[in-house]
């Protein structure tokens, strides 16, 4: 019906709008470009995975986006907003209501139960009761099937059951944009599916989310796949595992032939 309306709003709306954006971090009298004239957009309701080798920027650019730290110079829109001109009340308003993180090592409050750790975000949204916190958290663990959790401690649980709390403390905002830096990467390959399995339902129920990954394996359940060289986007590649590496654009990076190399090797 929405197609007949032919209302663009759920079609084309642009949730991140990053173009001809740098980051140069300065050590001493070192200069170290990591982000080079780049351009990025997303759309919302997208699955983008990054890839690229280990210190290319993936998780400088993410932390950028996530609006934790801000480009040396470029312009980048969020929400069509544009970042560099938001107050400080404007900034802290888009990451704590529009963000939802998932990191690595889980990141969760160990003398927290899971029920605290994951209504943390909601302190820091204006208009949600207290008495509220505890419900909310339960809808979201229903949803990472952890309702049963809700007075353990992270130490108690699996490094899955962990990543899954930490999902649901991400979700409990409902927020606009997904970012997951690395979210299997201390997973089990078991514990990796389900929260894979769980990252393409959020997606596949119209979460827009953005992931860094260096498993080509996890890249492929993406629509879109994007691998940082050399400060830039040097190639997408929807194509499966097996497919020749693209070319194109830049020389295709030394990483690339050897994690290829490796991974016919293991
Ligand atoms: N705060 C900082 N100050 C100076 N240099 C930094 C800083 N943060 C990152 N870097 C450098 O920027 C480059 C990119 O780092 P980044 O963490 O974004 O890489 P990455 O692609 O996420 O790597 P990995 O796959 O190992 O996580 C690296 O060379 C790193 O040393
Ligand atoms: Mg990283």
């Amino acid at each position: 019906m929405a197609e007949a309306n032919n209302t663009p709003t759920h079609q084309a709306e642009t949730l991140i709008d990053i173009r001809q954006a740098s980051k140069v971090f300065t050590q001493g009298k070192l200069q170290l470009p990591v982000l080079q004239a780049l351009d990025f957009q997303v759309t919302r309701g997208e699955f983008v995975a990054i890839e690229g080798r280990s210190g290319s920027g993936k998780s400088t650019l993410l932390s950028i986006i996530g609006l934790l730290d801000s480009f040396s110079a470029g312009e980048y829109l969020l929400l069509g907003q544009s970042v560099p001109g938001l107050s400080a009340y404007q900034h802290s308003v888009l990451r704590n209501r529009h963000i939802g993180w998932i990191f690595q090592n889980f990141n969760l409050i160990s003398s927290m139960t899971v029920a605290e750790n994951v209504s943390l975000p909601l302190r820091y949204l204006a208009g949600v009761k207290a008495a509220d916190y505890r419900s909310r958290a339960a809808q979201v663990l229903a949803q990472v099937e952890l309702s049963d959790k809700l007075d353990a401690y992270p130490e108690q649980l699996s490094g899955g059951q962990q990543q899954r709390v930490a999902i649901a403390r991400a979700l409990i905002t409902n927020p606009s944009l997904l970012l997951a830096d690395e979210p299997t990467g201390n997973l089990d390959s078991q514990s990796a599916e389900i929260v894979m399995n769980l990252l393409s339902k959020l997606h596949q129920d119209g979460a827009t989310v953005l992931m860094v990954t260096h498993d080509p394996q996890l890249a492929v359940r993406a629509q879109r796949r994007l691998y940082l060289a050399d400060g830039q986007f040097v190639a997408t590649a929807s194509a499966p595992l097996t497919a020749t590496p693209p070319t194109a654009v830049a020389p295709v990076p030394m990483s690339m032939t050897t994690a290829a190399t490796e991974q016919r090797a293991s």
